[in-house]
């Protein structure tokens, strides 16, 4: 971050001023659904967004308390901003959630920085399960090593993931020893025109595939 500000765990102390934060965040997002598609579906949909909101960052905290974070003004100790996130290691995909910028602090780069640290963190954690599973796979030659035969030592593997890390970037080590664990970040936001500041922030950041998808509704 730079210096004005800072990055800690986000904790449940924090959920009062979070909830503040999405009500001033999402307000022109919502106002507009409500403006396009009217009071009845978007009460249908979203009634009671910003307490709905505010529950699902408290839900996730209880359950993922190490995947989320916010930002804090080093002057005046007032948190700035607040993301969560979630790694799926099945699919090799992490997952940016809920997060947002104090309506009056936005365009600052906040957002940008947030979704920087993020994806670095699904970065490293990729990487950490990948230097796992090649010290894993790494055991069995050494256990069923021929007779006389020098022990490979355990160190080799650790400089091939070593070597690995470092080239990581491309995802495949140079002798092709593992793939990082975590290859994608993928976060959702919506293509109205209250989002385009989220859609900005989220390509600065470096995501650059984008899937479009549109909901229909029809009044039956
Ligand atoms: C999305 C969000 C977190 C981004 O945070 P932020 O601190 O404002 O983001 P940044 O300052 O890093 O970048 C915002 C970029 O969007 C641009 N932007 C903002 N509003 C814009 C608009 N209406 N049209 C075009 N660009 C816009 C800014 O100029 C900036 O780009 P620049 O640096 O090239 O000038 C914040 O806008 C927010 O809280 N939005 C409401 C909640 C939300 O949508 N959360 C994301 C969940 S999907």
């Amino acid at each position: 971050m730079d210096d004005r500000y800072r990055i800690r765990p986000a904790t449940e102390a924090d959920l009062d001023r979070i909830g503040e934060i999405i009500r001033q965040a999402w307000e022109p997002i919502f106002g507009l659904h409500q403006e396009s598609w009217g009071e009845e579906l978007f009460d249908v949909l979203y009634a009671n967004w910003p307490e709905n909101i505010k529950a699902s960052v408290g839900r996730h905290l209880a359950e993922h308390p190490e995947s989320a974070f916010v930002v804090e003004s080093l002057e005046t100790g007032e948190v700035a901003a607040f993301i969560t996130y979630l790694l799926d290691m099945k699919k090799g995909i992490g997952i940016v959630g809920l997060n947002a910028v104090a309506a009056g602090l936005q365009g600052q780069g906040i957002g940008t920085m947030m979704y920087k640290i993020v994806m670095d963190r699904f970065r490293k954690a990729g990487l950490k399960q990948s230097v796992d599973k090649v010290a894993l796979q790494a055991r069995p030659s050494h256990c069923g090593r021929r007779q006389g035969a020098r022990p490979s030592p355990i160190l080799r593997f650790g400089e091939g993931a070593q070597r690995s890390i470092s080239t990581s970037r491309a995802g495949r080590s140079p002798d092709g020893l593992f793939q990082r664990a975590v290859k994608y970040a993928q976060v959702r936001t919506g293509l109205n025109d209250a989002q385009t500041g989220a859609r900005r922030a989220y390509e600065k950041a470096g995501f650059n595939i984008k899937r479009k998808e549109v909901i229909y509704y029809a009044y039956l």
